[in-house]
Formats: structure tokens, sequence, C-alpha cells
């Protein structure tokens, strides 16, 4: 069905065209080119990123934290239920056994009050997934880690340029990974990025991402050959994805604040609705600093839910929900999950409704949506 306003259209910042057409010019279209260099500057510098590596997926970058981190069958990683299904599989696929830890109902990130209780002496990760870009809690997550020697990896998937008591979300964790997928702030289509925050992992990163050789010491003149020297695979993207990637960074400061406005005309024009029909809205804490990547509704039951979807589809508004828990997938059952175990979790994926948001999504079109959401009285 085609919808007249879409949950997502990939928007262009202006320069995509041309830097492609440059980085074919160049003679450079496979990975680590100009372009790729110039994403992971930009991310270095203005993030404070000790080591930035485009991948191929966010997806792909939990995977090379799953190498690094040197994860054994029999393992377990602490990871929120409400999530995507990379957060987990990235480690279920070195042989890890995931716990599914229940989400805060406020900001809807893992809630850091069940970490200690979950941790166990085979506890290598935690994995904090910052919903909507709203920072975890990320002095505690990391104070309990450092407490008992467990790495604190981000999947940072909505959340770049986020911030949490003032720093850069992708910067706490050892390890950090992004995502460009279309449906993200800044795409390429299909991307992402591993941000390394600690030294120790750097040189065997570059080694995992480029097929487990060190091609990049001998692209350094630090070797005179390259060769196998440890498991590995290939994560790295095309230039021709960083020189489109390149164009939407460099726009940053307009599309984010584009994205502001959408997220601050929802939230003003749906407050009064939302409080007379018991849905809440998003909440945001002073200590964090959202990148404004989604806006959601929270019904007050998955009826209300359904019924206000298909009243928007009706009128050819697209708006979707957000993730199945984990725990209670056939996957997350064959790991012993059961109804009941994360009740946030459980309750928040039958009532949450993201509505359309997109970079260049009209503040006419927005009018319509919020004029259709006020049409709906349960
Ligand atoms: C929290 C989270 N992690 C990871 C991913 C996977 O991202 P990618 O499609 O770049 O692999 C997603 C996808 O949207 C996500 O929402």
């Amino acid at each position: 069905m085609n919808y007249q306003i879409p949950f997502n259209k990939p928007s262009r910042a202006g320069n995509e065209s041309r830097y492609l057409a440059e980085a074919i010019a160049s003679g450079h279209i496979s990975g680590d080119g100009e372009f790729t260099r110039k994403c992971t500057t930009l991310f270095e510098q203005e993030l404070g990123v000790r080591k930035c590596l485009l991948t191929t997926s966010c997806t792909h970058a939990l995977e090379m934290t799953a190498f690094l981190l040197n994860i054994q069958p029999g393992d377990e990683v602490i990871l929120p239920s409400f999530t995507f299904v990379s957060t987990a599989n990235a480690f279920v696929l070195r042989g890890a056994r995931p716990v599914f830890i229940d989400i805060r109902s406020d900001t809807l990130n893992l809630d850091e009050r069940q970490l200690e209780r979950l941790t166990a002496p085979r506890t290598r990760a935690i994995v904090p997934v910052h919903y909507a870009g709203v920072g975890c809690e990320m002095d505690v997550i990391l104070e309990i880690a450092r407490r008992h020697g467990i790495a604190v990896v981000e999947d940072n998937a909505h959340g770049l340029f986020g911030k949490f008591r003032g720093k850069y979300l992708g910067t706490f964790g050892s390890l950090a990974a992004h995502s460009f997928h279309e449906t993200k702030n800044f795409t390429c289509g299909e991307g992402g990025a591993l941000f390394i925050n600690d030294a120790r992992y750097v040189e065997r990163a570059e080694i995992i991402r480029e097929k487990g050789t060190n091609r990049n010491q001998f692209f350094r003149g630090q070797v005179d050959k390259y060769t196998w020297v440890d498991v590995g695979s290939s994560y790295l993207p095309s230039d021709l994805l960083a020189a489109f990637l390149y164009a939407q960074l460099e726009a940053r400061e307009e599309i984010q604040s584009k994205r502001r406005r959408i997220w601050e005309y929802y939230f003003q024009h749906l407050g009064e609705w939302a409080q007379q029909h018991g849905i809440r809205l998003p909440s945001v804490p002073e200590t964090c600093e959202q990148p404004y990547h989604m806006f959601y509704l929270l019904a007050p039951s998955l009826e209300f839910r359904q019924a206000l979807m298909a009243h928007l589809k009706a009128r050819e508004i697209l708006s979707v929900f957000h993730y199945l828990p984990l725990h209670l997938s056939a996957m997350g059952k064959r790991f012993g999950g059961k109804p009941g175990d994360c009740p946030v979790s459980e309750a928040v994926s039958d009532r949450l409704l993201r509505l359309p948001f997109y970079n260049d999504l009209t503040e006419a079109d927005q009018a319509c949506v919020v004029e259709a959401i006020k049409e709906f009285h349960g």
C-alpha cells in the first residue's frame, strides 16, 4: 500500500551524487578510501572517539565486538529484551547466552537497578541500547561493570550525536556500534560504524574487519606483506557508501535542527490530546540531550494502539510498532524466556507506536498526522 505520509523516507542532504561521482572518478571504490577517512576523522575529532571504523552495518559492528571480547560458548551477555535482534545475535553467534534485562518505564532503556542481580561469574558484557537516542544511566552501568570486570558495549544504533551528562553517546563503553540504515538520522542505505574507546582493541579490530589479515598494517608500511593472522570477516563498506554518508554527515547541523523541529512539533501539538486519552509521550531526562531520532506514543492498551494505527492507516498515514520482546521470540524461548520475565518490555511492546519521522517531513504533513490523531478518541 502507498501511504500519503509514510513512516520513513530516506532524505538527501545535497552532495550525495557529487561525492559518489568523485569517488568513482578517484578510482578507489573498495573500502577505506578517501571518503571513509573523512567520515571516521569527523567522528574521531568531533566526538572524541579514540578510533572509528566504518562497517557494513550496526549488526556487523556488534559482531566485531563479540570477536574482540573473545566471547566463548557459555559466556553470558546482559542486554535488554526490548531491542533489535542484532543486539543479541551478535553474541549468540559466538555461543553466548543472552540474559535479558527489563527496561525502565520512563526512558525505555535497560533498568540499571536490575543489573547487579543479573550479573554472574560468566557475565562477559553488558550491552546498553540508548533507545530513541536517549542515554542510558551510564554512570551506574559503568560502575557496576567496572566492579565486576565486565565489558560495556553500547548499542548506539539510534543515538549518534546524543549526549548523557554532556558526553557523547558511543564514547562511554569500550566499544560502541552505530547504524546508518535508511531509517536512521544519517544514512547510506545500509552501513554502520564501530567506535573503539579502549586502545587495547584497535589493532585487532582492524584485523578482524579485514578478513583476519594485517592488511591495514601493510598499507601503512608497518609490515612488508600482509597475511592471515587472526579470525575475521569482511566488515568494511565500499567507499561509495562512505561518499554518500559523508554528504549527510557534513549537513549534520541542518539535519539535526530539522529533526528537532519535527520532534518538538509533535510534542507540543499532541500534549493535550495525550493527557486526555491516557497516552504517554517520550520522556527525556535532564541528563540527556537526545538526537531526535524518533517520536513515539505509549497507548493505554494494545487495543487502543491497534485501533489508532488502523485509524491512521485509513487516512493513508503509516505508524508502526517497534520491538517484540526478545525473550518471548522463538529464539528467546530457547534460552528459557517466558511471559512475565520482563513485564515492562512486554507492556511497552504492546502499547508503543511510532509516528512518521524523516528529515523531509513537512510541517503541513505533520499537521495532517496531528489532526488525524486528534480525531481519534479510542
Ligand atoms: C537497537 C538496534 N541495534 C542494531 C540495529 C541493527 O542495525 P543495522 O540495520 O545497521 O544492522 C538496529 C536496527 O534498527 C537497532 O534498532
